[in-house]
């Protein structure tokens, strides 16, 4: 489990200049769970997923992972518990050959040569990448270098997988494909996922949505309740999926829509479900 338990941030500028970027935060992520962050440039997004990886520690309030507090001193043993994909991969990506690259982190563990060998060739097949071990990372599409960073850190076999955006540098297939892979390794092996995004399509995928606005947490439930509150997420910046957004039109114009809509197959759904009215029956 993943307590956040009243923890500010700030950046420190001058005494005067400090950027608060977190405020007051209070979150528990069970794990084995999938969640999306949401929430408008700059609203505090990547500031929280550096305090779950210890990068970043809190100014105010405490952290903990699986009840070990996360400080200085615990750096490493969270960072084996919570992996992190940052959005671009040319940041995160440190050796010439893909399966160099990926067997890096568990190297760096001290695992034994043998359980390093299994963990890289499973984290590669995880991703769909098994064929490119031999590869040079400079040589890879940017779809390619995403995927191997993610087949490193899961290699990690963290009990968590956050995913700061890695698919808005990615084609729309790339990126689905990506977020597929992720909701496998839920399925199989119980690794809880969090996926920040830009993309309402994508955290209407998610069990749990959490939207932070200039550091403050302004929602959080599953995104059938969360995308409810379209004309709330439209003044914080945000859109809801568009089928999301027509079914709430549709509903303020007295048509009772029945049940969650949040993909286009829901809202043909809903829509076909709909009583005849005694004008179309004929
Ligand atoms: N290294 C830094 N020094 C000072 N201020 C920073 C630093 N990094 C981020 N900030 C500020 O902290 C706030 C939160 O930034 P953060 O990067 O966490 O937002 P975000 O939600 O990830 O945004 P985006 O959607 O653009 O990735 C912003 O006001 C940002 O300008
Ligand atoms: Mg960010």
């Amino acid at each position: 489990m993943i307590e956040v338990d009243g923890v500010s941030f700030a950046y420190r500028g001058g005494e005067s200049d400090a950027v608060h970027a977190l405020r007051d935060l209070d979150i528990q992520i069970e794990p084995g769970r999938l969640v999306a962050v949401i929430g408008h440039n700059g609203s505090g997004k990547s500031t929280l997923v550096k305090l779950l990886t210890a990068v970043l520690y809190p100014t105010e309030g405490g952290i903990r992972v699986d009840g070990v507090p996360v400080r200085h001193e615990t750096r490493w043993e969270i960072r084996s518990r919570v992996s992190v994909v940052f959005q671009d991969p040319d940041d995160q990506l440190v050796m010439n050959r893909v399966a160099d690259d990926v067997a890096f982190g568990p190297e760096n563990l001290g695992l034994p040569r043998e359980e390093i060998a299994e963990r890289v060739e499973s984290a590669l097949e995880a991703m769909g990448i098994a064929d490119i071990s031999e590869k040079i990372v400079d040589d890879l599409s940017l779809g390619q270098k995403q995927r191997t960073a993610i087949a490193g850190a899961l290699a990690m076999r963290p009990r968590y997988l956050i995913l700061d955006e890695p698919t808005s540098l990615l084609p729309a297939v790339a990126a689905t494909r990506l977020i597929e892979a992720a909701r496998e390794l839920n399925r199989r092996e119980g690794m809880g996922v969090i996926h920040v995004t830009h993309s309402m399509a994508e955290a209407a995928l998610f069990d749990r949505v959490i939207v932070l606005d200039t550091g403050r947490l302004v929602m959080d439930g599953p995104p059938s309740e969360v995308f409810r509150r379209a004309e709330e997420l439209r003044e914080i910046g945000l859109d809801v999926p568009l089928a999301a957004s027509l079914a709430s039109r549709l509903r303020s114009h007295g048509i009772p829509l029945e049940g969650d809509i949040l993909t286009d197959a829901d809202l043909r759904k809903s829509v076909f479900a709909l009583p005849r009215s005694a004008g179309d029956s004929g």
